[in-house]
């Protein structure tokens, strides 16, 4: 070949790598393939109620109040009201000097097309004393059931906590794999819960004994450190070709969360302290245009961050906002359009959201500009902007969300359909170390992983 071919022939090569360079302007997108066919449910009664006359079950635990020194305990039993207590008591105190305290529940139930339900107990303490293991006993005689928690830290902006992530779980094979993975990491405290938990509206009539079954599948962690619970919409549950028309029923009887302490006024939507971290729960599925509760709570709510105490400023909701699967593409613009602005005037440093089926990790980026005036609707990178993460790869009955679209926009940093759970370190106020862990690999493996640094004390560009 001529010096003059090889010439031509370095010049195409030359426009062919810049051109590609152009085209592939996004993040990663992972050559990680899975299978891509539904998971079935886990037959019933794989998660059996426990031994003994009408044993308290589904025994579940949340932040029961606004800085960490509160637990809501909750248990279901299947026959009668009693037991309606917990007894606790701190770690150490054992032997004669075990002071034992106890606490009644708040009993409820509810029907739901041809299921009745259980007594759901709801058990409120606060006043634990920070940074201390408790014990607690729910029944007695031979089906008292004994579990345990740690209380967090005392609220600080160098604590350093580390949260759990899971969204979508279900209860399938998957659901299963994603549990016990999450579980083999012995770092996470609490968990950060984005919504869609037992897909029980997946079987006829809203099946709602797959309810108890999910508080059975997963009462192995949430018996035992909090689970701070967003709702999505397979908690909607409204189905009025059956007549049930309640949006959020069986949830909102199944799952307390501390609303008021925060000074909200739905369980739907609420706010906790815990650690270095102010955690908001937002709800998709809830109005939250202006005027309209959400939304004058959390205008309010966002003015009380104390990023001096708190500076990790983290945001919960089940409808992402930048997501760029074919899966339920643009659901969350409408909610995006409304509280942008303010995330952005806020320096949230993270967003986590679930409903579409696989994990995608953004840049920091805004698109505060759109709107149908100036024209202005591609995402800039912002450095005042969260880090928006889609995390409901959790495993359910519904399978795995395939479909990005091509090419991969410039706000997506990484993506992959595939299961798994997360785990955000906090270090102190400035650094978190985040990895998201899919679930074929062995826990130590970080398919995913950045360093973030923190929007109010640190906001330095990441090079991730
Ligand atoms: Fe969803």
């Amino acid at each position: 070949m001529g010096s003059k071919n090889m010439g031509a022939l370095c010049m195409v090569a030359m426009v062919f790598v810049l051109l590609n360079i152009g085209l592939c302007n996004g993040g990663k997108t992972s050559p990680y393939v899975r299978k891509l066919y539904a998971s079935d449910d886990l037959p019933k009664d794989t998660f059996p109620s426990p031994p003994g006359f009408n044993a308290p079950e589904q025994v579940h635990i949340t932040q029961g109040d606004y800085d960490g020194r509160g637990v809501i305990i909750s248990w279901v039993t299947p026959v009668r009201k009693h037991p309606d207590v917990v007894s606790y008591w701190a770690a150490g105190a054992e032997g004669k000097h075990k002071h034992k305290h106890t606490v009644h529940s708040v009993i409820t139930t509810y029907k739901y097309y041809n299921y009745n339900s259980g007594y759901i107990h709801h058990a409120t303490i606060k006043g634990l004393e920070y940074d201390t293991k408790y014990f607690y006993e729910i029944g007695q005689g031979n089906s008292a059931r004994q579990f345990h928690f740690t209380t967090p830290p005392k609220i600080g902006p160098d604590v350093p906590y580390t949260f759990g992530v899971i969204g979508d779980l279900g209860q399938t094979f998957d659901s299963y794999e994603t549990l016990k993975h999450y579980m083999a990491n012995p770092k996470a405290q609490a968990m950060l819960f984005v919504g869609d938990l037992s897909y029980a509206d997946d079987h006829p009539n809203h099946d709602n004994e797959r309810w108890d079954e999910w508080g059975r599948f997963v009462e192995k962690s949430t018996a035992y450190q909090p689970w701070i619970w967003a709702a999505g919409n397979h908690e909607l549950d409204f189905a009025p070709q059956i007549e049930e028309n309640v949006p959020f029923k069986p949830y909102l009887h199944r799952y307390y969360t501390p609303y008021q302490e925060s000074q909200s006024t739905s369980p739907l939507w609420y706010s906790i302290r815990r650690a270095s971290a102010h955690i908001i729960v937002l709800s998709s599925y809830s109005a939250f245009a202006k005027y309209t509760p959400q939304y004058t709570w959390l205008e309010k709510e966002l003015s009380k961050v104390n990023r001096d105490e708190t500076p990790w400023l983290i945001v919960l909701l089940h409808s992402p906002w930048y997501n760029s699967n074919s899966y339920h593409y643009m659901e969350g613009e409408a909610m995006r359009v409304t509280f942008e602005p303010w995330f952005v005037q806020h320096k949230v440093d993270l967003v986590f959201a679930g409903h579409v089926h696989s994990y995608e990790r953004s840049e920091r980026i805004s698109n505060v500009k759109y709107n149908i005036t100036n024209g202005v609707s591609t995402p800039v990178k912002d450095p005042s902007a969260p880090v928006y993460i889609t995390i409901g790869d959790g495993g359910n009955i519904e399978g795995l969300a395939s479909g990005f679209v091509d090419p991969q926009p410039s706000y997506s940093a990484y993506r992959e359909a595939s299961f798994g759970h997360a785990i955000l370190e906090i270090k102190n106020s400035t650094h978190a170390h985040y990895t998201w862990h899919r679930n074929d690999d062995n826990e130590a493996v970080a398919a995913d992983s950045v360093w973030l640094f923190n929007r109010h004390t640190y906001p330095n560009e990441e090079h991730n």
